[in-house]
């Protein structure tokens, strides 16, 4: 089954967005498998964001992910890697539809509160860089068999 990590940023935990945004992912009948609060040290938000490195926000980037306590999840479902992306909106507010939950409760770029996974392969790299494998949880939801899947 295909797994994505979302991240509740340090913004979405003072907003107190969490629970809003792990409504959504229940509501669309995601499954949650891995959960975890914590303010993440600065090795695991460099190697989590070591893709943009070299951008000119990327110290920003490290002392706002640092800023705070974050809440890191693992969803499991039907290409749950792109509908979280779409669960979550464009990076910039600006162009994130409403609707959406950077579209519903952001303003600025580097403010957007939420994270996701861009691919299958980031989601398995991102998954083993913040959880082990006995951190995730194996079960069936038996009401999801039927009714969420067909
Ligand atoms: P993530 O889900 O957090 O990875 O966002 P993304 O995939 O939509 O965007 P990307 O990976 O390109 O950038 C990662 C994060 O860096 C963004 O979510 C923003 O928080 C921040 N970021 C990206 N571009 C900018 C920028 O131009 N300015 C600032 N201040 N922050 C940026
Ligand atoms: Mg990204």
């Amino acid at each position: 089954e295909e797994r994505t990590f979302i991240m509740v940023k340090p913004d979405g935990v003072h907003r107190s967005l969490v629970g809003e945004i792990m409504e959504r992912f229940e509501q669309r009948g995601y499954k949650l498998v891995g959960l975890k609060m914590m303010t993440a040290p600065k090795e695991l938000l460099e190697m989590h964001y070591h893709e943009l490195r070299e951008r000119p926000f990327f110290p920003k980037l490290m002392a706002y992910m640092g800023s705070g306590p974050l809440v890191a999840m693992v969803w499991e479902g039907m290409d749950v890697v792109a509908q979280g992306r779409a669960m979550l909106g464009a990076t910039d507010p600006l162009k994130s539809a409403p609707g959406t939950i950077r579209g519903d409760f952001c303003q600025a770029t580097g403010r957007n509160v939420c994270h996701g996974s861009d691919s299958k392969a980031a989601a398995a790299r991102e998954i083993g860089l913040w959880f082990r494998e006995q951190e995730l949880s194996h079960y069936t939801n038996d009401q999801h068999a039927k009714w969420v899947y067909e």
